[in-house]
């Protein structure tokens, strides 16, 4: 019998899709470059292997499907996935369906669309979060691309996905790059989500000389309140677990040196080139880079000589946990920002509130909290998420709590970036009137650019005469 859809891809992310397509109820033709990944998958699969179909070859994969056929890619992102294309498209049909599941830059994404639109075929790009374990038993997914495309799969990713209750975390996002862009941001506010984290850690590590039990004991109680998140749970565990070999906690033989394969990077790009602020991203991106001038910041450590010095334990950690709260709340307003901007730029009508609704269960940043995002976004519209009145409330309760933990930082020379970047942002956008007026002023007075007065409107300049550069 034929299959219902293709997947040609079997890595760790490829091959969790695919076995959870089949448990399902869904038959599933496989290919992967590598044919004895292939065999090894198909031996592995125990009873599901009878929904699957291993195929040696590309033809052989394209025959087993019905048609219109669908394929999902799951190769590396970048150069992989055009090739991939390029193989296939001689032996598909103009409806056939193509559809990529990888963590692609949205650009090539709408690149790609681009081009299939041309040739009178459809192209979805799809962001897949969850890790492997989401993967496996249920995903949030963010689908871009034709609507029509996304209707004729969407009944196979509602099943697979993650559930919020019986809502599926699987949504379309809006045409071309949508659900590639959408992915993208959800890894970058990921990445501050877990910056944010690893600096109150540093905090409870470097200023209260708390073990990493110690850390365990509060993430997991944190986890039962307003923080509640996956991120939280997780940063829990990982805090008690015990190098097997050393005896020691894992996190004290871990190198604090952070890999990244590049999603947050393109959202501190896209952020900047859209103009859409999103400085706690940037600063979790920044630190990344740093973490791994590992010796750069063993020679500063040497010359400088400034060991991080105790901060007062006295409240300190509802004081972390409120930083946290506000923190997570100001990133989450420039994410949804740089959402809103993409949308506008790209004339995407980006779903908001359906953004939230399908990250509350499934990915990577899923809380508790993203589902009063989702009603905060869906109750009308909102110029920014932390003035929503239930978010207003929330950070009027904590941002002193942001604000003593990040001096507190400062003062025992402990690095907080991102906190900080976020508590900047929450300064920036309660105060009305700013000091862009003294940038003004010198751009005028250097190049003559003009400005806008408070009492009069049109362009002026001031009274440098003569002392122009
Ligand atoms: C997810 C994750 C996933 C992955 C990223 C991040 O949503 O499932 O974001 O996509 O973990 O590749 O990886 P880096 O930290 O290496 O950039």
């Amino acid at each position: 019998m034929a299959a219902d859809i293709g997947l040609i891809g079997l890595g760790t992310m490829g091959a969790a899709l695919a076995l959870n397509i089949a448990e399902k109820g869904f038959d599933i033709a496989v290919f992967n470059r590598t044919t004895s990944v292939t065999e090894k998958f198909v031996a592995d699969a125990g009873d599901l292997g009878s929904r699957i179909t291993p195929c040696e070859t590309l033809e052989a994969l394209v025959a087993a499907l019905k048609t219109p056929r669908a394929i999902i890619l799951m190769v590396p992102a970048g150069a992989p996935v055009d090739e991939m294309i390029d193989h296939l498209l001689p032996l598909l049909d103009t409806d056939d369906l193509i559809i990529d599941c990888g963590n692609a830059n949205f650009h090539d994404t709408v690149r790609r669309a681009a081009a299939a639109a041309e040739r009178g075929s459809p192209y979805l790009g799809v962001g897949v979060s969850g890790g492997e374990e989401g993967a496996r038993h249920g995903p949030a997914i963010m689908g871009g691309g034709p609507k029509e495309a996304w209707d004729r799969v969407a009944p196979i990713f509602k099943a697979i996905a993650a559930r919020f209750g019986s809502s599926p975390c699987a949504d379309w996002m809006g045409p071309d790059g949508a659900g590639h862009f959408v992915k993208t941001v959800h890894n970058g506010i990921e990445y501050a989500d877990m910056e944010m984290i690893a600096e109150v850690y540093g905090i409870m590590r470097d200023g209260l000389g708390m073990t990493p039990l110690q850390v365990a004991d509060v993430f997991d109680r944190w986890n039962g309140g307003p923080l509640k998140s996956y991120l939280i749970e997780i940063t829990g565990m990982v805090s008690r677990a015990i190098d097997p070999k050393t005896g020691q906690p894992m996190l004290d033989v871990i190198k604090d040196s952070a890999g990244q394969k590049g999603t947050g990077r393109w959202t501190a790009i896209e952020a900047l080139m859209l103009g859409a602020p999103a400085t706690a991203i940037e600063a979790a991106v920044a630190a990344r880079n740093l973490s791994s001038r590992v010796s750069e910041r063993a020679e500063g450590a040497r010359i400088f000589d400034l060991p991080a010095k105790p901060v007062p334990a006295e409240g300190m950690i509802d004081r972390l946990e409120a930083a946290l709260l506000a923190g997570k709340i100001a990133c989450y307003a420039q994410g949804f920002g740089l959402l809103a901007a993409a949308s506008k730029e790209y004339g995407w009508s980006l779903p908001m509130g359906g953004i939230a609704r399908v990250w509350r269960a499934g990915c990577i940043i899923r809380s508790a909290m993203l589902d009063d995002m989702a009603t905060a976004m869906e109750g009308g519209e909102v110029t920014n998420l932390m003035f929503a009145p239930q978010f207003a409330d929330r950070l009027k309760r904590s941002e002193t709590g942001l604000r003593e933990v990040v001096s507190a930082g400062a003062l025992a020379r402990i690095p907080t970036p991102a906190l900080a970047a976020a508590l900047g942002y929450f300064d920036t956008m309660h105060t009305a009137r700013g000091t862009a007026n003294m940038l003004q002023a010198q751009r005028d007075f250097f190049g003559a650019h003009g400005f806008e007065r408070v009492d009069t409107p049109g362009a002026h300049h001031g009274p440098w005469g003569g002392h122009e550069a």
